[in-house]
């Protein structure tokens, strides 16, 4: 969507704020044994508490309020039995809407111990997430977020997986501009004043592109390595990017 008005703005940032609220509710409560279920009954009552409805289940019906995938998992991995273990790789994703504003975000949590390798990955994942969206401004074409996240990742020896792109969101999930690269890209497709995107780099130790599984949703790397990703919505104006799904 565009953001014209103050009020558009506000109804944005009051689902951005509630869906990172869940997001970090559900990361507080990662420790080994609970189950993706579990933590996503956390989230779902969450949402439900804020007079939110989860997104992938509205818009897809995705078998659960939030994704959460681990390790070998990259995306749209499917809550269940699946308990998680010291040393996992866990990501969150939660989007969802109220009042007709939608917001996504998602972050990549570490459960104690893991490999210093692994914490540079996800130090340096939300680093090409806030270098793509420093991008992010009125009047510049849309190619500019891939290509400095690109430049980034080449920089420091990763990988991006390129065939999850970031997307325009707001109105509802996944909306114009479809398919944002956050990989080198020639898109000259412009930012224009108001509108509403995400940016959502998957940051890898080798990984290229993302593969289905056999269950319809989960996404695993091909070639298979640790994947992170860090996700954030965002309204470009005239002065630069202003995050909306910041918790409260
Ligand atoms: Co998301
Ligand atoms: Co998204």
């Amino acid at each position: 969507m565009t953001i014209t008005r103050e009020e558009e703005l506000a109804g944005l940032k009051r689902i951005g704020r509630i869906v990172a609220d869940t997001m970090h509710a559900m990361a507080r409560a990662l420790e080994p044994g609970i189950t993706t279920r579990e933590l996503d009954e956390i989230g779902r009552a969450l949402l439900e508490s804020e007079g939110a409805v989860p997104a992938p289940e509205a818009t897809y019906a995705f078998p659960g309020a939030t994704c959460i995938s681990v390790n070998e998992e990259i995306a749209h991995g499917i809550p269940g039995d699946r308990a998680i273990a010291s040393g996992d790789l866990v990501n969150i994703d939660v989007s969802a809407s109220r009042d007709g504003y939608f917001a996504d975000t998602g972050a990549t949590f570490r459960v104690p111990p893991t490999r210093p390798s692994l914490d540079r990955l996800c130090r340096d994942g939300k680093r090409a997430m806030q270098v793509g969206i420093s991008q992010v401004r009125s009047d510049r074409p849309l190619g500019a977020i891939g290509t400095a996240i690109g430049r980034f990742a080449e920089d420091r020896g990763y990988t991006l997986i390129r065939n999850l792109a970031s997307h325009g969101v707001g109105r509802s999930l996944h909306e114009y501009p479809e398919e944002i690269a956050t990989w080198p890209s020639r898109d000259r497709r412009r930012i224009t004043r108001g509108l509403v995107l995400t940016v959502e780099p998957f940051l890898s130790a080798g990984g290229l592109w993302a593969t289905d599984g056999e269950d319809g949703w989960t996404l695993y790397s091909e070639p298979a390595a640790p994947v992170v990703q860090y996700e954030h919505t965002v309204v470009a104006t005239d002065r630069g990017p202003v995050v909306v799904t910041l918790p409260g």
